[in-house]
């Protein structure tokens, strides 16, 4: 069955990105959600995260304040170790009911929290084991801050913003504009992919781009790409060229069940790239505002609940999606490892 009513559950047992690296600051506290999960996160050299809760009685934590590894929360001033979410100090307990030693058995709970990509990542667990690492997909060479990074909220949820991130077809009739090539649909020829199996995902193989954009072609002609996508919503793109290499990552984070952070990344090998980069920037705002749009467009005709149909060649990397993602809900309601339930295949559409 399709999902359509646009409140799509999210998986956890997953790495979701919060936002990017730079954002996270020392003595700052950031507030963000994920997957339903209200997250306060800060630094001390490397980034850490709690759930945004204070254990007193739940007010967010991102509205106190913090002094190092301290926050203090702004509603009776409990202090929390931001690192471990231990709890420090208690102010309106007496000296003899500290000696209790109540203080040292509260927590906030803490989320496994990595740098990837450039970008500040939480681990939205389910059951005790951490099911992978941190995008262990993503070439070391791009392993850094991005050259290009865009963050856009989506009021969509995870499925339809994520079949649209895989949708191959909407291409000629979204991604309407001078610098990407269009094809009129009268011109339209058969276009024959071919498809693998990955661990948590499938991956187009590496082919020649043949209807070359124009920003494609300053990485040396022919260029290839190969794009992976990988549950819960990543599609990571690597684009070879004969002088240099790219690579778009993009990054779909759950905020709730109606709302979606997107989260791209582009980098490059290439140094003489550098000067566009204000240019591509907002190429890439651009292109995935037509992306924003069209799926916010689409709430309005599936709010309530209608019959979908997703067809064999173009929807079946969605349909693929769904399939994967209800086999690993599966897997981990029964706590099981996940096995890939797909075979490789070769997929044919118009465009
Ligand atoms: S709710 Fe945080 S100290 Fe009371
Ligand atoms: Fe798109």
């Amino acid at each position: 069955m399709v999902p359509s009513s646009g409140n799509s559950n999210y998986l956890k047992g997953a790495w979701y990105p919060v936002a990017r690296s730079k954002a996270i600051r020392k003595n700052v506290l950031f507030k963000s959600k994920v997957a339903g999960i209200p997250i306060v996160l800060t630094r001390l050299g490397k980034p850490f995260a709690l759930v945004d809760s204070c254990p007193h009685r739940g007010f967010p934590l991102s509205y106190g304040s913090i002094d190092e590894n301290e926050i203090q929360c702004k509603y009776h001033g409990w202090k929390i170790n931001a690192i471990n979410g231990d709890c420090i100090s208690i102010p309106c307990l007496t000296e003899a009911q500290k000696k209790l030693g109540i203080e040292g058995k509260i927590k906030s709970q803490s989320l496994a929290c990595v740098e990837r990509g450039g970008m500040t990542w939480v681990y939205i667990p389910c059951g005790k084991e951490r099911a992978y690492t941190c995008l262990e997909s993503l070439p070391a060479s791009f392993d850094r801050d991005p050259d290009v990074y865009i963050e856009k909220i989506f009021k969509a949820d995870i499925d339809q913003s994520t079949i649209g991130l895989i949708d191959p077809v909407h291409v000629p009739f979204v991604h309407t504009s001078s610098w990407w090539n269009k094809t009129n649909p009268q011109d339209f020829k058969i276009e024959q992919r071919d498809f693998e199996p990955g661990q948590r995902g499938f991956t187009l193989k590496q082919h020649v781009i043949t209807n070359l954009a124009k920003p494609y072609k300053l990485l040396g002609e022919p260029v290839k790409t190969e794009i992976r996508f990988e549950l819960p919503s990543l599609r990571l793109e690597i684009i070879q060229g004969t002088r240099h290499a790219a690579c778009s990552l993009t990054v779909l984070a759950p905020i709730d069940q109606q709302t979606t952070r997107v989260h791209q990344c582009l980098y490059w090998s290439s140094p003489w790239l550098l000067p566009l980069k204000p240019i591509l920037k907002a190429l890439g705002e651009k292109f995935l505002d037509q992306d924003r749009v069209i799926v916010e467009q689409q709430q309005e005709g599936i709010a309530h609940n209608p019959v979908l149909t997703l067809v064999e060649g173009a929807d079946t990397q969605a349909k693929w999606y769904l399939r994967i993602k209800r086999e690993m809900e599966r897997c981990q309601s029964e706590g099981i490892p996940f096995a890939n339930p797909l075979t490789p295949a070769s997929l044919e559409w118009m465009s």
